[in-house]
C-alpha cells in the first residue's frame, strides 16, 4: 500500500467518476430502453456517508478531481449535501480536490447557486440537438426547454470552462454539427462531439452507422478552419481552435482514436462497485467491505486491486468484443 494509483501499464490515477444514481429524467436512445431499467434498490444505492469515506480514501491514494455523474446526478435528493461534502475532502498533498458533474441540466437553475456555494468547480451538459423534435425522438422527453435553461444558468454562472457533450448520430444530429458549435460559442462554452460507444440498453450499436471523429472534423472543417491543440494529457477529448481561435472544438473518439494509453480514470457505480474502465467486465465490490466493518485500509486495498486489474485498453474494435452488460447509466457516464 502507500503511493500513488498506479497501473501494471504505468498509467497513474487521478480522476475518480461517481455515478450518484442510476436513475434519470430522461431517456437516450443510445443509453436506456423506453420503459427505463429495473431500477437499483434504494438499499443498494451508496449513502453519501459511503460516498464520502470512499471518496476520503481515494484523495489519500493519489485521486484529486471527483466527477459526479449518473444516470442523471440533479435527481439525488441530497446532490448539495454530496457536493459539500466532497468539496471538503483535501489531496494527498493538502490541496483542495476538484469537485465537476457531468448534467443533462434539468433542474440546473433552480440548484446551481447552491451548487456553486457547495463548492462545485466544473459542469459538463449534454445536449444533443436543438431542434424540439428530434429532442422529444431523442430522449423521449419533450424537455429541450428545461435543459436550454439549465444551459442558460450554467453560462450565467461563474463556473468555467464548462462543456457541452454531444454524441454524434447519423440521421439524427449529423447535420446539426455546426449550429451546436455555434450555439456553445454563443454560451461561453466549449463543445465537445462524442463518437458514439456500444453502451446502449437495445445492444443495438452498429459501427458502420456511428458517425466517426474523421466525418465530424470533414462537417466542421467545411466551415472553420481547424487547428490541433496540442497537450491534450489525460483528457478524452482533442481540441482544435476554430478560424484561429480563441473558440475552440472537441472530439472524443473513444472508438476511433482511444485515449486509453493515457486513462487516469476510475469508475464508482451508485451501488458500490468499482470499475476501472467503462468496458471491463470485473467489478471490484466495497458494499461487504462498507458494510461489515471494514476499515479505511480495506477500502484502500479494494481501490488497488481494481487499479492493478486494469487492462492496457478497451476491446470495443475486437471482432470477439462483448458489449458490458450494465448500460451507460447504471456504469455512470
Ligand atoms: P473533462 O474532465 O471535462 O474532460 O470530462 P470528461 O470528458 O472526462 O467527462 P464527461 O462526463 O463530460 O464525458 C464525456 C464523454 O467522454 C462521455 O461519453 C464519456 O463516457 C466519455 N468518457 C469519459 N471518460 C471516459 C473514459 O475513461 N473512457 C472512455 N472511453 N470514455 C470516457
Ligand atoms: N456513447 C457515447 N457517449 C454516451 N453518453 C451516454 N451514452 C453514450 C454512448 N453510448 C454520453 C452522454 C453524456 C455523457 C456522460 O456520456 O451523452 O454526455
Ligand atoms: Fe479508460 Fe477504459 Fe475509457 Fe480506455 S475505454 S479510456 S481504459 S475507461
Amino acid at each position: 500500500s502507500g503511493g500513488p494509483l498506479v497501473d501494471t501499464h504505468g498509467r497513474v490515477h487521478r480522476d475518480l467518476r461517481i455515478s450518484l444514481t442510476d436513475r434519470c429524467s430522461l431517456r437516450c436512445t443510445y443509453c436506456m430502453p423506453e420503459q427505463g431499467n429495473e431500477w437499483l434498490a434504494r438499499s443498494s444505492i451508496l449513502s453519501t456517508d459511503e460516498i464520502v469515506r470512499i471518496a476520503g480514501v481515494a484523495a489519500a491514494a493519489g485521486i484529486t478531481t471527483f466527477r459526479l455523474t449518473g444516470g442523471e446526478p440533479l435527481l439525488r435528493t441530497d446532490i448539495v449535501d454530496v457536493v459539500r461534502r466532497l468539496a471538503r475532502i483535501r489531496t494527498a498533498d493538502g490541496e483542495p480536490v476538484q469537485i465537476a458533474m457531468t448534467t443533462n441540466g434539468i433542474r440546473l437553475p433552480e440548484v446551481l447557486p447552491d451548487l456553486e456555494a457547495a463548492g462545485l468547480a466544473r459542469l459538463n451538459i449534454s445536449i444533443d440537438t436543438l431542434d424540439r423534435e428530434r429532442f422529444r425522438d431523442l430522449t423521449r422527453r419533450d424537455r429541450l426547454d428545461d435543459v436550454l435553461d439549465g444551459i442558460a444558468a450554467a453560462a450565467a454562472s461563474t463556473l468555467r470552462p464548462l462543456k457541452l457533450n454531444a454524441v454524434a448520430m447519423r440521421d439524427v444530429n449529423d447535420d446539426e454539427l455546426v449550429d451546436l458549435v455555434e450555439f456553445a460559442i454563443g454560451h461561453g462554452a466549449q463543445l465537445r462531439f462524442i463518437e458514439q460507444m456500444p453502451l446502449d440498453a437495445g445492444h443495438t450499436w452498429d459501427r458502420t452507422q456511428m458517425v466517426t471523429r474523421e466525418e465530424i472534423l470533414e462537417k466542421l472543417g467545411a466551415r472553420w478552419s481547424l487547428t490541433p491543440v496540442p497537450g491534450r494529457g489525460g483528457a478524452p477529448a482533442e481540441r482544435w481552435t476554430l478560424d484561429g481561435g480563441p473558440h475552440t472544438v472537441g472530439v472524443i473518439a473513444s472508438v476511433t482514436a482511444p485515449f486509453c494509453g493515457d486513462c487516469d480514470r476510475l469508475r464508482l457505480t451508485a451501488d458500490g462497485q468499482l470499475r476501472n474502465c467503462l468496458f471491463s467486465t470485473t467489478e471490484y465490490d466495497l458494499v461487504p467491505v462498507l458494510r461489515s466493518g471494514g476499515d479505511d485500509a480495506a477500502v484502500a486495498a479494494m481501490l488497488r486491486s481494481c487499479v492493478r486489474g486494469k487492462l492496457p485498453g478497451h476491446a470495443i474494435n475486437d471482432p470477439s468484443f462483448l458489449q458490458p452488460a450494465r448500460g451507460m447509466n447504471a456504469i455512470g457516464g
